[in-house]
């Protein structure tokens, strides 16, 4: 099996080097699009590093929330929860305890919903952008307490 995999590979790259157009042969010529001309190197972008790809990561994580209204079709008094502590629990301070009837994550978090303190209870998810407008249609309206989300 393993054998048939590599030999499967090799075929594929044999047939990928067949593909390509022998050096000089115009792709123009044989009726395709031409490719666009070739970068030069000042304007090659260079490769973020990982060190400002982390902190830019964090930097678009630190906008994530999630909005929540009390009742529900995102009206009544609403507010936004956030940043998120991607998987920590979220646990309500009491006025927003058991009121919340519309529940949406920003994207692209991922939550679940819990009907007692500390992500203890019965719980639902997972729920996405743009989230429940309507929580009683999954029996969880005015019964959140907690939340977590990744
Ligand atoms: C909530 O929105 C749904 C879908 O648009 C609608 O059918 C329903 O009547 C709305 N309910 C209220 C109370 O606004």
């Amino acid at each position: 099996m393993k054998t048939f995999a590599i030999f499967a590979a090799f075929a594929a790259l044999a047939g990928f080097v067949v593909a390509a157009p022998a050096p000089g042969v115009s792709l123009v010529a044989r009726g395709l699009e031409a490719s666009p001309a070739p970068l030069s190197y000042q304007q090659v972008v260079p490769i973020v590093d990982a060190g400002e790809a982390a902190v830019a990561k964090r930097e678009i994580e630190a906008r994530q929330g999630v909005y929540v209204t009390i009742h529900i079709n995102w009206s009544g008094g609403g507010g936004w929860i956030g940043p998120v502590n991607r998987g920590a629990c979220a646990d309500l301070v009491v006025s927003w305890k058991n009121v919340i009837s519309s529940f949406g994550p920003d994207s692209p978090l991922v939550c679940w919903i819990y009907d007692g303190d500390w992500c203890t209870g019965d719980w639902y998810g997972p729920i996405y952008n743009p989230g429940i407008a309507d929580l009683t249609t999954i029996g969880f309206n005015d019964r959140i307490n907690s939340f977590i989300c990744w």
